[in-house]
């Protein structure tokens, strides 16, 4: 008799529900279904969409392999140098004081997923030692899915909420995100949606920021910041990191993890950036040299077609300016040459209310009731 196998014990996972909902959306045969799951960019028949700054930036990278003026090399283990510089400077803005002086810088990682990864791996380690995993990380009540899991999985025990939605009035709750955060112990670890906070697609405004960032001042918590839809939210790439920047110039040392999977539609190029900005440059290069060693032990190098596609157009100014303008502005704008952009966004992100903003821009209202009523398959909450 065949002996059983050595894993009959493990238990079967629970699907993700966000890529089941995929898969059953797939084997549907409904003519006039819409994913709503996974937000992406689509034409009108639903299809994937590539950018065509993008599509144009590969053409180019395809001539240069042909003419052998790049290559498969492997990439440094903190990445192509050009991506994380450009990355960072988008993140933080060219007239960046820690970028100035020496004391921030970007280390390529596999997408955002792999920034919060990493960015919680050093932390775990190197953030208040003497609690270590035990360290309280705050995020807030709801936030993106993963959140909890990345951090869970780097180590971290005492996963904590900070109230952020005030569902009876449908906006901020600001007294009570303030209330939590005052209360969080000190050198806590806080996790801030940067920008079209997911789910909610509401934003704290300047003033609020400035009254969060008085908070985590005083009371010495970690600002780890997510950034995965730098420009959807205002339409503004400069706008959309205003949070970032903040928190920079008030002198903080802090993380940001960086995405380009939504606002280059690379989704599966994992094109990802960990930004640091520390004290001075020697704390700067002390950090860098761990994430290093974490980065060698995990996927030893990165990736290098998506970061050469984001490096090439953001250091391109012709190409840069196509991204911008027409891949960020709201939807029915002049720049959209086929009003392609309006739909895409609406069409796949009613579950993430952010982008359907994007049409009703900057409400206090848009964390919308449609997921409860209008899906056929069923959606864990968050
Ligand atoms: C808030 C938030 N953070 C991070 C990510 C991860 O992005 P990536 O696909 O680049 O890992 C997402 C993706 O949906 C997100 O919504």
């Amino acid at each position: 008799m065949e002996r059983p196998s050595s894993f009959a014990e493990v238990p079967h996972a629970q699907p993700i529900a966000v890529f089941q909902l995929t898969a059953d959306f797939r084997v549907d045969p409904h003519p006039s279904k819409v994913n709503l799951g996974v937000g992406a960019f689509r034409t009108e028949d639903g299809l994937p969409w590539v950018l065509p700054v993008v599509a144009k930036t590969e053409a180019q990278l395809a001539r240069e392999l042909e003419e052998s003026t790049l290559d498969h090399e492997y990439l440094p283990v903190i990445g192509h140098p050009e991506f994380t510089r450009l990355a960072t400077q988008l993140s933080l803005g060219e007239a960046s004081p820690g970028l100035q002086s020496g004391r921030a810088a970007g280390v390529q990682v596999i997408g955002g997923t792999g920034a919060l990864r990493i960015g919680a791996e050093f932390l775990r380690r190197w953030w208040n030692p003497e609690l270590g995993g035990k360290c309280p990380v705050y995020f807030s009540e709801p936030t993106w899915g993963n959140h909890l899991s990345t951090f869970r999985d780097a180590g971290f025990t005492d996963l904590r909420k900070y109230r952020y939605w005030d569902e009876a009035c449908r906006r901020l709750a600001l007294t009570e995100l303030l209330e939590d955060l005052e209360s969080a112990p000190e050198k806590s670890v806080v996790l801030l949606h940067a920008c079209a906070h997911n789910p909610t697609g509401t934003d704290p405004t300047g003033p609020q920021w400035l009254q969060i960032l008085d908070v985590v001042k005083r009371r010495n918590l970690f600002p780890f910041f997510d950034s995965a839809y730098q420009g959807f939210a205002s339409g503004k790439l400069d706008e959309d990191a205003a949070a970032i920047r903040l928190f920079e110039s008030h002198g903080l040392e802090l993380l940001c993890a960086q995405s380009f999977s939504k606002n280059f539609g690379l989704y599966n190029e994992r094109v990802g950036n960990l930004v640091i900005v520390a004290r001075d440059s020697a704390a700067l290069a002390c950090i860098k040299s761990q994430i290093v060693l974490l980065v060698r032990a995990m996927w030893s190098n990165p990736p290098s077609h998506g970061a050469r596609i984001v490096a090439t157009v953001l250091g391109d100014p012709v190409l840069r300016k196509e991204w911008s303008s027409s891949g960020l502005s709201y939807p029915g704008e002049a720049c959209v040459p086929d009003g392609k952009w309006a739909h895409q966004h609406v069409c796949s992100q009613f579950t993430q209310p952010q982008l359907c903003c994007r049409v009703y821009p900057r409400c206090s209202h848009n964390y919308l009731g449609m997921r409860v009523v209008h899906h056929d398959y069923g959606f864990q909450p968050l």
